[in-house]
């Protein structure tokens, strides 16, 4: 198993783990994921779209309306979401498990000005297995902060390549992204951020 190149709080960051032609493969698979499922606009319960544009592949996709957060079975538009790339699968049986595949691999696009307010991952089953997050294209601004809302927090740049395990004491701590700087990644050249989480969810 590899080791991480920091952790903060529990949460382990391999800093530049995916090499520039497994980013690319990465952005490519999701493209191909975003073309059977497109990208919407999930509402906040409190009746607010998320500035983060979200698809995923998987046997669930994560959802939010009026209702609130959960995984749902199909796209908002109908249709099931399409399997979860093999790049990712690799990637979480390498740092994960190679007995249990993710069910969700949920895709987060940031534009320009989109950011992600603090909140936990919490919508799942089994917080005995992490999440794992993969991040491509403009650096984002992660901030971690504890198991209760508010608190001291930290603040830590992803950049394209990284990767975070969140598991253990950092499974249920807070986090968000700030802000990304747009259009400062080579990968991507119209600019934004994407971040694929995987996640075992029932
Ligand atoms: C998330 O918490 O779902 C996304 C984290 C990130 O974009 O890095
Ligand atoms: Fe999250």
């Amino acid at each position: 198993m590899r080791a991480p190149t920091i952790t903060i709080r529990g949460f382990k960051v391999f800093k530049g783990l995916l090499s520039a032609p497994e980013q690319q493969d990465l952005l490519t698979a999701s493209r191909d994921v975003v073309a059977a499922a497109p990208l919407f606009s999930p509402q906040t319960p409190y009746g607010k779209p998320m500035s983060v544009r979200m698809t995923s592949a998987g046997r669930f996709g994560w959802y939010s309306d009026r209702r609130g957060y959960r995984y749902a079975d199909r796209h908002p538009e109908g249709g099931d979401w399409p399997a979860i790339p093999d790049q990712v699968l690799a990637i979480w049986r390498e740092l994960v498990s190679d007995t249990r595949d993710p069910d969700c691999c949920l895709i987060n696009f940031y534009g320009e000005g989109a950011r992600m307010g603090m909140h936990q991952d919490r919508d799942e089953a089994d917080f005995t297995w992490p999440v794992l997050s993969m991040s491509l294209g403009d650096e984002g601004l992660f901030r971690i902060g504890n198991q209760a809302r508010g608190g001291k927090t930290e603040s830590i740049w992803l950049q394209s390549g990284d990767v975070v395990v969140m598991g253990g004491e950092a499974r249920l701590t807070y986090h968000g992204v700030d802000r990304i700087k747009f259009g400062t990644s080579s990968l991507m050249p119209k600019g934004g951020r994407i971040n694929l989480t995987c996640r075992v969810v029932d």
